[in-house]
């Protein structure tokens, strides 16, 4: 039997990942990470519009109400860096502001080369704005920026969307101390943080009534088919949402309806699961915002101001570099 090629760039590290977490014990896990190709950012961009998914409106609300306070916190001739810039849309009221007062640069960083043509399609006409955009790792490409950049000139790195979700609260930490490794003091980061709310909002948030957030998980499963070779019957999963109360955080999981034997060809790989059996796909922690000086404090920085939107339950933090 002849097999279909291969998608020409096969990613090692993708391959490398996905065999890693499919055979880790006793649960099976794949990287948040690879949930934004083509198709995951299109389906990101559709959840963020969702009536059950409150958090890009309550960040966007916040941005557009603060933006001038925010930018009015910062120190003066600031390169601008964000850390998974999406299409770019919540990040428009920042930019603004700052280009307002004098040209500005902004280095978006991204794993999704989508993302980054997004963005810059999105952020382009902002007047004497210049867009340099990164298509690496969040590290690596603030690592690039920084050391890029010129003496006296102040980053501001932007970390919103509550993207530190995504690490559980010990990662968290270290995350944000390996930002604070690669700034100069008096720099900044700002931070956006989902807060906790009632579990059936959060879990409704996470599993809407038209399926898109359950097509935006299945679709890591049909990537791993198309980009590596696998076979993963796809309507042999169902997306589950659910609240981990130890962690707070909202997991995503990935449950075989029947028994399934799956092969990833790239990642030389034969994959069984039990019925009932669930790969875990992302988490998203949910956080107080009270909590967010003490981490910050942790990881050398100080939280200077605070916005907070009640409605949904989104918080802004700026952090000051100590
Ligand atoms: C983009 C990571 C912030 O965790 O809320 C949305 C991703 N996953 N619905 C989040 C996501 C399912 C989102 N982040």
């Amino acid at each position: 039997m002849t097999q279909p090629a291969l998608s020409q760039d096969v990613s090692p590290d993708f391959a490398a990942e996905v065999r890693a977490g499919l055979t880790h014990t006793p649960q099976k896990e794949l990287p948040s990470k690879y949930l934004y190709d083509e198709v995951g950012s299109a389906l990101f961009e559709v959840i963020t519009v969702l009536p059950e998914y409150g958090v890009t409106r309550a960040e966007e609300r916040l941005l557009t109400k603060h933006a001038a306070d925010i930018v009015a916190q910062l120190p003066h001739d600031v390169t601008v860096a964000e850390l998974g810039s999406g299409s770019g849309r919540k990040t428009r009221r920042i930019l603004e502001a700052l280009c307002k007062k004098r040209p500005t640069s902004y280095c978006p960083i991204e794993i999704s080369r989508t993302a980054l043509q997004l963005c810059r399609r999105e952020l382009g006409d902002i007047e004497r704005i210049s867009i340099v955009g990164y298509e690496r790792d969040y590290l690596a490409g603030l690592a690039e920026v920084s050391k890029k950049r010129a003496s006296g000139e102040r980053l501001l790195v932007l970390f919103l969307g509550s993207t530190i979700g995504n690490f559980s609260r010990l990662a968290a930490t270290r995350f944000l101390r390996a930002i604070r490794s690669m700034l100069a003091p008096g720099d900044a980061l700002l931070l956006g943080t989902d807060l906790e709310k009632p579990v059936p909002v959060l879990v409704a948030a996470y599993d809407d009534a038209i399926g898109v957030t359950a097509s935006f998980n299945l679709n890591l499963l049909a990537r791993i088919n198309r980009e590596l070779g696998g076979d993963f019957p796809l309507d042999a999963f169902q997306h589950v949402a659910r609240f981990n109360p130890d962690a707070r955080s909202i997991e995503m999981h990935l449950r075989a309806r029947r028994p399934v034997t799956a092969h990833i060809r790239a990642a030389q790989l034969t994959v069984t699961l039990e019925e009932g059996e669930t790969i875990w796909t992302e988490s998203s922690h949910k956080y107080r915002a009270e909590e967010v000086p003490a981490i910050a404090d942790d990881a050398g920085f100080a939280c200077s101001h605070q916005w907070v939107e009640r409605e949904w339950g989104f918080a802004e933090s700026l952090l000051v570099a100590q």
